[in-house]
């Protein structure tokens, strides 16, 4: 199987001299969900601009096979523009036809649940309905790999399960590969299929998790001893790391 996403030895040097990633090679398969943990500063955020082409690496290389869109915790969207037409700004670029724009809209905002604001601008929503506005935007773009960093941070714990739960089935449903930024271990473990521990800066792998729970989870999931074992195994690591 082709990877979607490969780093092959990549490290990365700022320039003023900050070294943000040691050696760190990374293989995302199609359609899967891959998320990193690691404490902050590690070079987490470095990581995923690398992977999005936004920064080079100082050495080793990246190999991308596939469209890409990059999710934030700050939604980013224009404030003057409606839920909609904050989403058909990503098509408006790409020149695409009218009829056609409308109709991939009308289907992302069905996916995530936004079907009746879809008329609303982004001060009328809360914090969720902007990051479900936010992934809408990313989805009606059809990406082979979504980068999320930290997409849920900003979010109260409620509105946070609620869109994990969502993303998962939304993401179940296309065939797109998911690099997920969290400092989350729940959310994590929740969305992933596979979840890699990335120790303190310089950053890089330190630990990799398979993630055996399958493609359908329930909310109930998140209460199982299986589901507390893992977390806590993730834990140790993460801790281990920090020290
Ligand atoms: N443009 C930059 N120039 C110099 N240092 C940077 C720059 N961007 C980030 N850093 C540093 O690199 C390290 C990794 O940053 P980042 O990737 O944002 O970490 P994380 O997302 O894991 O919190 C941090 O020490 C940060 O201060
Ligand atoms: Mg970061």
């Amino acid at each position: 199987m082709t990877s979607v996403l490969e780093f092959i030895d990549v490290r990365h040097q700022f320039a003023d001299s900050t070294q943000a990633l040691d050696i760190t090679n990374l293989q995302l398969n199609p359609g899967e969900f891959v998320s990193i943990v690691g404490p902050s500063g590690c070079g987490k955020s470095t990581l995923l601009r690398i992977a999005s082409g936004l920064l080079a690496p100082s050495s080793g290389s990246v190999i991308r096979n596939g469209s890409l869109q990059f999710v934030f915790q700050d939604s980013t969207l224009l404030p003057w523009r409606t839920v909609r037409k904050n989403i058909a700004l990503n098509l408006e670029l790409d020149d695409v036809d009218k009829q056609e724009v409308d109709r991939r809209i009308d289907n992302v905002l069905q996916l995530v649940s936004m079907q009746d604001s879809a008329e609303k601008i982004p001060r009328q929503l809360s914090g969720g309905m902007k990051m479900r506005t936010s992934l809408a935007r990313a989805l009606v773009c059809e990406p082979d790999i979504f980068l999320f960093d930290e997409p849920f941070s900003a979010l109260d714990e409620f509105s946070r399960e609620r869109l994990n739960s969502d993303l998962r089935s939304i993401l179940a449903r296309i065939n797109a590969a998911s690099l997920f930024v969290t400092h989350s271990i729940s959310e994590a473990v929740f969305l992933s299929d596979r979840v890699l521990v990335m120790s303190p800066r310089p950053g890089h792998f330190i630990e990799e998790f398979i993630i055996p729970f399958g493609s359908l989870r329930s909310d109930e999931l998140r209460y199982t001893p299986e589901f507390a074992s893992l977390t806590g195994r993730i834990a140790a690591a993460f801790r281990g790391a920090r020290q």
